[in-house]
């Protein structure tokens, strides 16, 4: 019936399809597309109990249990897009129960839902049984899901609750969907496989999913799926059911990766117990023969105890002897027994006692575990010895210090050999004479203090020398063959030299003996510096050489002064003697001549003792050298003028035959440069008056005397230049000695000494002079003096 329209306002095919309407025994009824009641047959008063007024302003949905809205509204929805699916849900009769319903609907072209339903027809205690496996599907926490396999692609018709929360998705999202859409791309193919073979054989299945939220968050979904069959025996439905293993999962797997850890730390700790099995048999064994190894070498130590060569003891932590061997009672003097329990140190030189306590005491505490040193021991019958010790701890197993092994070796030869050597090393190393010990091969093996001072060497140096770096005399093959003759003769004195680290090298005197020591030979040097002495020596030689010329020079002297002297004295004394007898029977003319004769003999007589007095001055230092600044040009020139107008000079001329020149030539003066120097002037006018004077006094009628100074940065050279009668080439070389005059001069005066005294003056100023000389041609004479 309609719910708001009469009957009698139909059309003939609407009253055709009300008859079915009413005459159908399910409930069934027409919505509009709201859902609202449009039209509904008696069915729905009979067995729900409602009149068609009471739903007029009803929806269909209204009267759904609520817990079965969703899909019902799904399915409403669904038939209005032409996709039909049968629901099952509660529906509320009017006494407020509610009844299971079949429904099935379909939807018009102009919007109108057509419902059939059809009430479940169980039994109240099937209902209730129904009622309350439906109440355990939504009470489980594990999501269930039925798939229709009569449909295509065997969509969910049924999702619990706990599916929606694992999952996120509302039943009406999942309703008509194959469950696939839950999977990702990475999702387990092979796991899909299995469901897939599973679908298609009919059978159950349990495989692992990785699925996707609808929030998009991944989790582990343990799905079972197994077939449900009809009483037929035909699969109808498959029940799934998932289980959300994320948490799980991560358990599982932290729990795998303990696994892991911890079958590896089985692993290595099985390992590492298996190494320490087999070490631990290694050392069983080891040990086995360890055992039997500290027997024989127990045995062992026993017979080297016994048969020690050296005094050995064993020492309680006190100090107390506890056992001795042959050697050290023997030393000792005192039989075992005595020895046994007495103290090591009532052995012990009072002095070393106490330091030997202590140092004993630091070993029982075991703060050192071993000590040695050399001390004296006394006797059974007072004597002392020396003896080297070495005091030994030795531990328990549990390494506590037990007892003390004390070894003795006898070193009183050694140590009497040592102070002797001492003696004789300090002997040496003290001596003013430089000493070597050389072995036959030249190599140095000791030196003392003073040969090391006076090579200028170290004395490590000198030892790792060999005899020929010293002694350049004694070059190795020079050596072997001295070393025979050392060999034969026993022992050698001769002079030598030594070379320094300075390569200077020193005259010495060697006294060398030969050494058989031991089945070693040697050679003691030593070496005495005679540089001084040679010195003294040569002084000496030289002093002798001089006296010896001064003799000679002497006797020259007198010879030569006494030759000079005659000459004048023999002029004077004629003139003199012819004056006094005849002068006044002479012209005047002759008488003057005579006086004049007189005057040049004294003249000369008075130069001799002159230059002779200048030279011995010059000689003896009487003569200071002082330099000062002088204008070196005025004083030549001054100088020029002077020799021209002395009438001594002038007078000084012979008149006999054998002078060709009465009349004294000219002097040309010439300069260049600047004249200043630092000259002593009163020896420079010693040089320059008895050079000029000679070029003067040899040189021909009318020829000029050149002088030139040439005045260099650091020299004044003066170049006086005669054209005079030369000096011979025999003579030359002892020009500048005393008295020697050119073999050329005949009756010319002249003492010889001119020229020596030239050199001295010129050697005082650190100058040198040279003369150029040709007989016939003339002299150059050039002298150099330093300007300052
Ligand atoms: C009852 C049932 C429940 C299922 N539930 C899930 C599920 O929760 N997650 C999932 O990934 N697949 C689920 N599947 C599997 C897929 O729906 C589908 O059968 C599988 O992907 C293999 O088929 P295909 O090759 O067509 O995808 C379920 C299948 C059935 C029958």
């Amino acid at each position: 019936m309609h719910v708001n329209q009469q009957s009698s306002a139909l059309s003939p095919l609407e009253l055709k399809v009300q008859t079915f309407f009413e005459l159908s025994e399910d409930l069934c009824c027409i919505l509009g597309s709201d859902g609202a009641f449009k039209a509904l047959n008696s069915v729905w008063t009979d067995c729900l109990g409602w009149q068609p007024e009471e739903l007029r302003s009803q929806t269909w949905l209204a009267l759904v249990d609520p817990q079965d809205t969703p899909s019902s509204q799904t399915a409403l929805k669904s038939c209005i897009n032409q996709k039909r699916y049968p629901l099952q849900n509660r529906y509320r009769h009017k006494d407020g129960t509610y009844h299971r319903c079949q429904w099935r609907f379909s939807a018009t072209p102009d919007g109108d839902i057509y419902a059939i339903g059809k009430l479940a027809t169980a039994s109240p205690a099937l209902e209730t049984q129904v009622k309350l496996y439906h109440q355990a599907l939504e009470a489980t926490t594990c999501g269930i899901t039925i798939a229709d396999l009569h449909k295509p692609d065997y969509p969910i018709i049924y999702c619990n609750r706990a599916f929606e929360q694992i999952t996120g998705y509302s039943q009406a999202e999942v309703l008509g969907q194959n469950c696939r859409f839950l999977q990702t791309p990475d999702t387990d193919p092979v796991a899909v496989e299995q469901i897939r073979i599973c679908l298609r054989e009919g059978i159950s299945c349990k495989v692992i999913l990785k699925n996707q939220r609808k929030d998009g968050s991944i989790f582990w979904n343990e799905l079972s799926i197994s077939p449900v069959r009809s009483p037929q025996g035909s699969i109808t439905h498959y029940i799934g059911v998932q289980t959300d293993i994320t948490h799980r999962q991560l358990v599982e797997a932290t729990l795998q990766k303990s696994n892991e850890a911890l079958a590896m730390r089985v692993e290595t700790r099985t390992t590492a117990l298996r190494k320490l099995n087999q070490r631990l048999l290694t050392e069983l064994v080891g040990r086995k023969r360890a055992e039997a190894a500290l027997q024989e070498s127990e045995a062992r130590l026993r017979a080297i105890f016994e048969r020690a060569t050296i005094g050995i003891c064993r020492l309680d932590l006190r100090g107390q002897i506890l056992e001795s061997n042959p050697v050290m009672q023997q030393m000792l003097g005192y039989s075992e027994e005595a020895l046994q329990f007495r103290e090591f140190t009532d052995f012990v030189h009072p002095d070393d006692a106490r330091t030997e306590r202590t140092i004993y005491e630091d070993l029982a505490d075991a703060e050192i575990e071993r000590y040695e040193r050399e001390l004296q021991l006394f006797r059974s019958d007072g004597k002392g010895l020396w003896a080297h010790l070495t005091v030994s701890l030795v531990k328990d197993d549990g390494g506590e210090p037990s007892f003390a092994i004390a070894m003795i070796k006898d070193i009183t030869e050694r140590r009497t050999a040592e102070s002797a050597l001492r003696l004789t090393r300090s002997m040496l190393d003290g001596a003013a004479v430089a000493a070597f010990l050389v072995s036959a091969d030249g190599r140095i093996l000791y030196v003392n203090e003073t040969a090391a001072l006076s090579l200028g060497y170290r004395r490590s140096e000198l030892l790792r020398l060999r005899i020929h770096d010293i002694a350049p005399d004694f070059q190795p093959e020079v050596w072997a063959e001295h070393w025979g003759m050392l060999k034969e003769f026993g022992s050698l004195c001769l002079d030598s030299q030594h070379q320094t680290k300075e390569e200077k090298i020193i005259p010495v005197e060697l006294t060398e003996n030969y050494l058989l020591f031991q089945g070693q030979e040697y050679v003691c040097i030593f070496a005495l510096d005679i540089t001084e002495h040679q010195r003294a020596e040569a002084e000496a030689r030289r002093a002798l050489l001089r006296e010896q010329e001064l003799n000679d020079l002497r006797s020259r002297f007198i010879t030569t002064i006494s030759h000079q002297y005659r000459a004048p004295l023999t002029a004077i004394h004629s003139s003199a003697e012819g004056l006094g007898q005849y002068g006044h029977q002479w012209p005047v003319e002759k008488r003057e001549l005579h006086v004049r004769r007189i005057q040049v003999a004294v003249n000369q007589m008075t130069q001799l003792l002159d230059d002779v007095l200048t030279l011995g001055a010059i000689e003896s230092g009487k003569i200071p050298f002082q330099p000062i600044l002088i204008n070196l040009g005025e004083f030549c020139q001054q100088l020029c003028e002077e020799l021209k107008g002395d009438r001594e000079l002038q007078r000084s001329q012979p008149e006999n035959e054998a002078y060709p020149y009465p009349v004294l030539p000219p002097i040309r003066f010439t300069q260049a440069g600047d004249p200043t120097a630092v000259i002593d002037r009163h020896l420079l006018r010693h040089i320059l008056a008895n050079l000029l004077t000679n070029a003067l006094k040899y040189s021909p009628l009318g020829e000029e005397v050149h002088f030139h100074l040439a005045c260099e940065e650091e020299f004044a050279i003066f170049t006086i230049q005669d054209s005079g009668l030369g000096i011979p080439e025999a003579d030359q070389p002892h020009i500048f000695e005393l008295f020697h005059r050119g073999s050329n001069v005949g009756s010319l005066p002249g003492t010889g000494l001119g020229l020596s005294i030239v050199k001295k003056a010129i050697e005082l100023h650190s100058g040198e002079i040279e003369l150029i000389s040709q007989v016939g041609v003339g002299t150059t004479a050039i002298a150099t003096l330093p300007k300052c």
